[in-house]
């Protein structure tokens, strides 16, 4: 074939490719009972395959073997020819064998030397590699590749061609990998360089495929990847009468035209089979089709914080009676109102937004967050009373996003660049059209504190951004978090539905009274500082006291932000920076202080006061009430107590001698300042007049032992699930010793330590390895089971302490990661 004619063939190709095949519009007969005609229930022929076993890692840069000849240098130009380390022939037996979620940067020493942002853990440059084989059955069938999270730049090679590059920390990377498989004996090898030197935020931000990577195999006529779009929305017909339109993607990479019917079922885990609806759709090889579908319900149970009620939304294509390719997506039925006078409404109902930011990173692990410590981590937030999470500032791990639908949490889900250029607008609707199924997701927050937020640019920018965003998505409000700029004549305020304000508490009634109409919410307020267990600040120390007395310059204490929210109805809500503490930006110190101190919990999810002082202020139907500090002090010291409650009134007694009744003060907490001798302290609350709940802090003996708590009481033997264990030491009396600093060592058998940690922020210890010291008295290890059924046993030991021993019982599971790998 002469250069003309390759030219041709390629130009027909690419036309093709780019016509969309014809939807029929024809919806057939909807309910289907009481016997459904239901393909739902049959196998999936699509397989979700994890390939998060079988890498090689090589930590460090290997640079491309330099071109001199001119051989080399021709063929290193054409696809199948990637060298060093990206050819598919290098040798990588000696490399290091990991599982995914990786975050190599969680392995690296703190040193003074590094960003302080990034925990001063050295980043750098590595290398994965991964063998694969598909069997010659998969031949024909669509095979994808999804990194679902990379920091920060990647880079990927499939059998020596380089298949993609992503240059953002958060987006997932889908890679068609069917052109260039091979099939049977051969090997296929994936490569991936991350270079980790790149930053794309002033927080942690973790470095590698930190999270899950999967195979995804269909048929060549499929649902492309987050292509079933099912949302219901409520008909104008009234309330009880809802609707979801569904829009399906659908891929062809085949040869040949194909015909389909596109079925979608509404589903109701208990009920079953609620409603069904029908088009064909033709695709064109290598074209798209959209088809849309509409399933209509009356009177489903909504969906709220306090009621998280899922359905589930069936999806398939048909080629006759052949089911070709389905998916499942879960929805919840609600409404939602930002009114900018009164707030939020979720389902008609005012709702205060009671919410708090988070980075996505943990102790031990990074960003490498395995899916029983998110589920740690949100159950914690329900204790809290916290109803709202806004995922500052970037997309998060899919996981997450399904667990915060399952466990209620009002999210506000943000993009990471502010910018309106074709590759970035890319990052946005990725997102979007990733998290538009999810409940849970009531705002698009297009950028967090941008210096051009009060220029025509920036106007110009967010205006083109919001219009990504309502391409696929017309059921949320854009919302970006301006930290200046709100009287300016023009500004991105004008280009949002509602406005979200950082800090600048004291603006607040300045905007509304000049933007009456424009719904407003604090987008981020508090960034006060505490250090968990202490109480007496020591800034040489690095230590901050628990009584929520300082913030930063900008922010306000927990007490003095809630309250300018709580008390102003036109504000939705408030977003706490931050919910859990983080790695890196440990303001307002720097090393050796590694991690922040603006948490509510600290970095392992053990509570500080603050988790005390937002269950006061959060809670209102059960009671809460909260003494602070421990009780150990020296004698005669004058103590600073601290009681949260929500409750009328509360009583201190110490020792069981009343030292005062105070009404209970919601907003800023009460206090005491007592004399210490050992003892206990005991709190009273009352409603009405009567004793409602009481609490006792004691003084504790000296430490004789250690103790192992489990989070959840088993695993399963999936391969990949773990789960945080709590460490304390406990007195004579099995009283947690609130002081105890022991260096504690652990040991495992049939399972691993993936990470420790204690709370401390200024701890240089490692998060790795099998040795942590507990700090004021508490410890977390990380344990991730194996493939195996059976029992894993973790023992704990220090000197001068008896050993403790935890034994979770590890339930057979089919192990996720199924994908033949060669490593
Ligand atoms: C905000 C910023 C956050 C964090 C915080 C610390 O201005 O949006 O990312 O840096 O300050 O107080």
């Amino acid at each position: 074939m002469n250069r003309r004619e390759l030219f041709k063939t390629i130009s027909a190709a690419a036309f093709v490719a780019g016509v969309s095949g014809p939807v029929s519009s024809q919806a057939f007969a909807q309910p289907v009972s009481p016997v459904p005609d239901t393909h739902a229930t049959t196998a999936n022929p699509r397989e979700v395959l994890s390939l998060n076993t079988g890498w090689r890692f090589h930590m460090g840069d290997i640079a491309m073997p330099l071109l001199v000849t001119h051989e080399d240098t021709y063929n290193s130009a054409k696809a199948g020819r990637a060298r060093g380390a990206a050819s598919p022939t290098y040798d990588d037996a000696g490399w290091d064998r990991i599982t995914l979620p990786h975050d190599f940067a969680s392995f690296q020493p703190i040193v003074a030397d590094a960003n302080v942002d990034q925990g001063y853990r050295k980043r750098g440059i590595a290398w994965y590699r991964n063998h694969l084989k598909f069997t010659p059955a998969d031949k024909g069938r669509h095979i994808e590749l999804q990194l679902d999270g990379i920091a920060t730049f990647a880079t990927v090679w499939f059998n020596g061609t380089l298949v993609a590059r992503n240059w953002s920390g958060y987006n997932s990377t889908y890679i068609d990998l069917t052109p260039y498989a091979t099939y049977g004996d051969a090997w296929n090898v994936l490569v991936v360089r991350v270079d980790a030197e790149a930053m794309e935020g002033w927080w942690y931000e973790g470095a590698g495929i930190y999270r899950d990577a999967w195979i995804v195999k269909r048929d060549a006529l499929h649902i492309a990847t987050d292509g079933a779009f099912a949302h219901p929305v409520p008909s104008p017909d009234g309330p009880a009468d809802w609707k979801i339109p569904v829009e399906v993607t659908l891929n062809n990479a085949g040869q040949a035209t194909g015909q389909v019917t596109v079925v979608s079922e509404l589903w109701d885990d208990t009920v079953g089979l609620l409603v069904q609806d029908k088009v064909t759709a033709t695709v064109s090889p290598l074209g798209q089709a959209l088809a849309h579908l509409t399933l209509h319900h009356n009177r489903p149970r909504l969906w709220s914080p306090a009621d998280p009620q899922l359905y589930r939304v069936e999806t398939y294509i048909l080629d006759g009676d052949k089911t070709l390719d389905k998916v499942t997506t879960t929805c919840g039925f609600r409404t939602e109102r930002f009114d900018a006078q009164k707030g939020f409404f979720l389902n008609d109902t005012h709702m205060k937004l009671k919410g708090v930011c988070l980075h996505q990173d943990h102790a031990g692990v990074g960003t490498a967050v395995p899916d029983g410590v998110i589920d740690f981590r949100l159950r914690k937030l329900k204790a809290l009373g916290c109803n709202a999470i806004r995922f500052s500032h970037n997309a998060q791990n899919k996981a997450l996003m399904d667990a915060c639908d399952r466990h209620g949490f009002l999210v506000m889900a943000e993009n990471r660049n502010f910018n309106a250029s074709p590759d970035y607008l890319a990052q946005l609707e990725w997102l979007v059209r990733r998290d538009r199924n999810h409940p849970s997701i009531i705002l698009w927050s297009v950028f967090n504190e941008e210096p051009m937020q009060a220029t025509e640019q920036g106007y110009e920018m967010v205006r083109r951004m919001s219009a990504v965003v309502k391409a696929l998505d017309t059921t949320r409000p854009v919302t970006a978090a301006m930290n200046g700029g709100l009287d300016a004549p023009l500004s991105v305020a004008h280009a949002v539905d509602v406005v979200g304000i950082n800090y600048q508490q004291d603006k607040y009634d300045l905007f509304h009274t000049a933007h009456p109409n424009i719904p407003v919410s604090s987008s981020e307020d508090t960034s006060a500082f505490m250090t968990r267990g202490e109480y007496i600040s020591n800034k040489d120390k690095h230590i901050m006291a628990s009584y929520d007395d300082e913030a930063a310059p900008w922010g306000e204490t927990h007490r003095a932000a809630w309250k300018a929210v709580a008390e102003r109805d036109y504000i939705a809500g408030q977003f706490v920076w931050t919910g859990f503490d983080y790695h890196g930006e440990p303001t307002p110190f720097t090393f050796p202080s590694n991690s922040s101190y603006f948490g509510i919990m600290d970095l392992c999810g053990f509570e500080k006061a603050a988790f005390y002082i937002h269950q006061a202020q959060w809670i209102n139907d059960t009671p809460v009430l909260a003494l602070v500090p421990h009780w150990n002090w020296k004698s005669g010291d004058k103590v600073r107590v601290m009681a949260c409650t929500n409750l009328d009134e509360v009583e201190l007694l110490v020792n069981g001698k009343l030292a005062g009744r105070q009404a209970g003060n919601r907003f800023e907490m009460n206090y005491w300042t007592v004399p210490y001798a050992p003892g206990h302290i005991e709190a009273r609350g009352y409603r009405k007049g009567k004793l409602v709940k009481a609490v006792r802090v004691e003084t504790t003996g000296p430490a004789i032992a250690l103790r192992l708590i489990a989070d959840r009481k088993s695993l399963s033997a999936t391969g990949l699930d773990a789960q945080p264990v709590r460490v304390e030491a406990v007195d004579a009396k099995g009283r947690s010793v609130p002081l105890a600093q022991d260096r504690v060592t652990f040991e495992i058998d049939d399972g691993a330590i993936i990470g420790l940690g204690n709370g401390d922020p200024t701890s240089l210890e490692p998060e790795k390895g099998n040795v942590r010291s507990l700090f004021n008295g508490l410890a977390q290890v990380i344990v991730q089971a194996g493939g195996k059924a059976g029992t894993l046993r973790l023992r704990a030991t220090a000197p001068g302490l008896k050993a403790a021993d935890l034994i979770i019982p590890v339930t057979a599971a089919r192990p996720l990661a199924s994908q033949a790998t060669k490593a």
